[in-house]
């Protein structure tokens, strides 16, 4: 994994990111039974926080100048929504009640968050592409921190997700 990381640029990364997260949310779908369920929901959640982290602390103070201002606030106010239903998940049960529709919002919030990241008309990633930015020096700086993020995770040390624009 941290090899195949070092090996793409920003964008790339990201995107592969993005495609991992769905593809547990489309396993989550199928999965049967609590146990299996609740696996994925806690690799969705790990994935998500990385994610996040890289995003806020690399990606977007590093494109912050070559993009429409009001975007990567919005990003921040999505991110911080969806790591609202993130901590709530971390605490709870497949049999509780709310969770299969904490982990369907989720979902759609991260589907839509995507699609404004990669896939909308001018869109962040066009908006990147279009800019005079390193992203091949901005992707090992990422692959850097994600390396040390997973890490954390697999020594059961990742923190919570950590709100920016939805301080209380
Ligand atoms: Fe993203
Ligand atoms: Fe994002």
């Amino acid at each position: 994994m941290a090899k195949q990381d070092d090996k793409r640029d920003a964008l790339q990364m990201l995107a592969a990111d993005h495609r991992k997260v769905e593809d547990l949310f489309e396993k989550f779908e199928s999965a049967r039974g609590g146990a299996a369920r609740s696996k994925i929901v806690r690799q969705i959640c790990e994935e998500l926080t990385i994610h996040a982290m890289i995003e806020e602390q690399v990606f977007y103070p590093a494109v912050r100048d070559a993009v429409e201002d009001d975007m990567l606030d919005e990003a921040q106010v999505e991110h911080d929504s969806a790591k609202a239903l993130i901590l709530s998940l971390r605490e709870a049960d497949p049999g509780d009640e709310f969770y299969e529709a904490k982990v369907s919002v989720l979902k759609e919030q991260v589907e839509h968050h995507v699609y404004e990241e990669e896939r909308q008309r001018g869109s962040l990633f066009a908006q990147v592409r279009k800019a005079d930015v390193d992203l091949v020096a901005i992707g090992q700086e990422m692959a850097a921190l994600k390396r040390q993020l997973q890490e954390q995770a697999k020594s059961g040390s990742l923190p919570p997700p950590d709100m920016v624009a939805l301080r209380s």
